[in-house]
């Protein structure tokens, strides 16, 4: 078995026989869960801001659309945002509800049409809460796409989320172990910015990933941030990488130009130095920026628009440099 970071933190030595048991458990859930998914992405970045959440959304919400059965999985835990830019943002209470409806709703399933004794029935509840105890359950989107985020589990969108150190890698692998996916074609993780405990933490539990897509902006300061991340993805022996330059250039809303106004061809230039694969650059555009007005992505939004276009001729490309 994949060493999954534990010993990483250095606490394998002074776990008890119960800690031991529930972390081996959490070692099944994983595999089980993750086994039912054939391609996992992970989105990374240098730093935040880059677009990495808008890349992530609009790649997932693309190939649900494809009609891919698609998961994606907001691992932010400090600015999940995932479910506002697809407008299905719920706090702690509503969560919970949808959790205990979407449990109701398999055992409803599990006892349809069968001539059952109370006894019988109260018995399959009860296997099927055995069963369930660890799962969450991810939120359906109106697309249908899978989400499940850290921002289903605070309790106020105003109160910043206050963790400890070994909280965060902890919550982290709980939601990629026990996420209650069922089977899918795709998983898109958005992984925290940077090259810390957190993003290493993602990658040291999903060690298959079928590609890691790094999103950059144009400017030099960026590009050093990913640099950093493409390091830390190789070591990991991950040698599946593309590169998304966002915000590269500004279409004149008079003349159709385009400006580019951080330089232009840098991201293909280091992509080349890197030895990675450039997926292409996408315009910074007024329709893609998320408002209180767009409450979906713009690949959901207007299909036709320029960027979702984008967005599928890079989903057919990363198809044919990583999958086929
Ligand atoms: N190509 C783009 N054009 C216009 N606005 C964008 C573009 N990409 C991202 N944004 C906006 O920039 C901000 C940061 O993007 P986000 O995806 O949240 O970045 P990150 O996840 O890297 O922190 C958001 O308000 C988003 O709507
Ligand atoms: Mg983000």
């Amino acid at each position: 078995m994949p060493e999954h970071g534990h010993g990483h933190h250095g606490h394998g030595g002074q776990m008890t026989p119960e800690q031991q048991r529930q972390m081996i458990e959490q070692e099944i859930r994983l595999a089980r869960n993750l086994g039912q998914i054939k391609h996992k992405i992970v989105v990374m970045s240098g730093k935040g801001g880059v677009g990495k959440s808008t890349v992530a959304a609009n790649i997932a919400e693309t190939l649900q659309a494809m009609g891919y059965n698609t998961g994606i999985l907001d691992a932010d835990i400090h600015g999940p945002n995932i479910p506002k830019m697809l407008g299905i943002d719920m706090l702690e209470e509503e969560f919970n509800q949808y959790q205990f409806d979407a449990f109701k709703n398999i055992v409803e399933g599990d006892l349809a049409g069968k001539d059952l004794t109370d006894d019988e029935q109260r018995e399959i509840i009860e296997s099927r809460k055995e069963q369930y105890k660890h799962s969450i359950f991810p939120v359906v989107a109106p697309s249908g796409l899978k989400v499940m985020s850290m921002a289903f589990l605070i309790d106020s969108l105003d109160r910043p989320i206050i963790w400890r150190g070994p909280q965060k890698t902890g919550a982290i692998k709980q939601l990629i172990s026990d996420a209650h996916w069922g089977k899918l074609d795709f998983l898109i993780i958005d992984n925290p910015p940077g090259t810390g405990d957190e993003p290493l933490t993602v990658l040291q539990t999903i060690p298959d990933a079928d590609l890691v897509l790094m999103v950059t902006t144009p400017n030099v300061v960026s590009q050093e941030d990913v640099l950093k991340c493409v390091k830390m993805v190789e070591l990991m022996n991950i040698d599946k990488i593309g590169l998304i330059e966002n915000m590269a250039y500004y279409i004149c809303p008079h003349c159709g130009e385009k400006l580019h106004i951080f330089g232009e061809g840098n991201g293909e230039v280091f992509a080349e130095e890197m030895e990675i694969t450039y997926l292409g650059d996408l315009p910074i555009e007024e329709s893609v920026s998320q408002s209180p007005l767009n409450d979906a992505t713009i690949s959901v939004l207007d299909p036709k628009d320029e960027v979702s276009v984008r967005f599928r001729q890079i989903v057919a490309d990363i198809k044919k440099e990583f999958l086929d």
